[in-house]
């Protein structure tokens, strides 16, 4: 069966692990694997704006050995409402795997669903699962371990980021902790789903109302942007209630010795980071951003794999 990543919790935990230690190998040895060599094509799909993503694909998928065939939708049929299966049976003949950035989770399932090959999730509305694989392989750099580490991610709790945090974290054992203002609360079925899998992996899942009850004895600070893609219309309302939950040194002093500040970037300093803590000390964001080239080629070479062993 074909594997897909659509979200953080669709590779095991001993399956994240195994692609994390990918990553690791890949970034002190750049092209020890080739699954590509040909080259073949991956087509890297944008429905949304994107300078990491587009960058660190472009550049790993080269590096794989392969041409990245990227496709900005608003220049494509599926721009103009073509259907996403007919899309996925055209690429799949051609194409090794889909990379997709895109808006609701369901197109994505869609494009998974009618495709052949793998489908990666390159960012939906929902979920921001690359970008997890990078976070963690920056903490596991930094820290030398991931599981029974207390990550707080503070801003929106309903977004892509915080979604990402909570299934990806209680993957790798983590205890996750989304600190939030009460109206922008991650979904509860994701909250319900990450339990599960903390159950599994011993780690914990929790969502606090209190930024303080976040920032307190904390390893990992992350934040993301309090306007996502396709709010840019609520702008004036998703700043007051924000602030508390804002990275300043005075959350970074709260936290636990030594603690690692994340952030996914695009960050708008002042807002959900002060530039004294991404600026600062503290912060992996630089090594987090490169490691969104090792994280991902890691994990096309890892579902490559698995169609060769299939
Ligand atoms: N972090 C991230 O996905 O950045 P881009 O939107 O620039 O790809
Ligand atoms: N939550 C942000 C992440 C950007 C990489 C957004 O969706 O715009």
């Amino acid at each position: 069966m074909t594997r897909h990543f659509l979200r953080d919790d669709d590779l095991s935990p001993a399956e994240y692990l195994q692609v994390l230690d990918m990553a690791a190998e890949l970034k002190a040895d750049r092209f020890a694997y080739r699954p590509l060599d040909g080259p073949r094509a991956v087509a890297v799909i944008f429905d949304k704006p994107s300078t990491r993503t587009r960058v660190s694909f472009s550049v790993g998928i080269a590096e794989l050995g392969g041409y990245p065939l990227v496709i900005d939708a608003q220049t494509s049929q599926l721009g103009r409402g073509e259907p996403i299966a007919d899309t996925a049976r055209v690429l799949d003949r051609q194409c090794a795997a889909i990379v997709w950035r895109t808006f609701e989770q369901q197109r994505l399932d869609d494009m998974a669903a009618a495709s052949a090959v793998p489908v990666v999730n390159a960012l939906t509305d929902e979920y921001h699962p690359c970008q997890l694989l990078a976070d963690l392989q920056t903490v596991r750099e930094r820290k030398g371990t991931l599981a029974g580490l207390t990550l707080t991610y503070a801003g929106d709790g309903a977004n892509n980021m915080a979604h990402s945090y909570l299934l990806a974290g209680a993957t790798v054992g983590m205890h996750v902790r989304v600190a939030s203002p009460a109206g922008y609360a991650p979904s509860a079925a994701v909250l319900e789903r990450a339990a599960a899998v903390a159950a599994r992996t011993g780690g914990s899942v929790a969502h606090v109302t209190d930024a303080a009850d976040g920032f307190a004895g904390a390893d990992v600070l992350a934040t993301d942007t309090w306007v996502s893609m396709g709010q840019e219309g609520e702008a004036a309302d998703r700043e007051a209630p924000f602030v508390p939950f804002a990275l300043t040194s005075d959350a970074v002093k709260a936290a636990a010795r030594d603690p690692v500040v994340l952030h996914c970037l695009p960050a708008y300093r002042g807002k959900e980071i002060a530039a004294d803590v991404i600026d600062g000390p503290a912060s992996a964001v630089w090594d987090e951003a490169e490691n969104r080239l090792h994280a991902q080629k890691a994990l096309l070479t890892w579902l490559l794999a698995q169609e060769a062993t299939a």
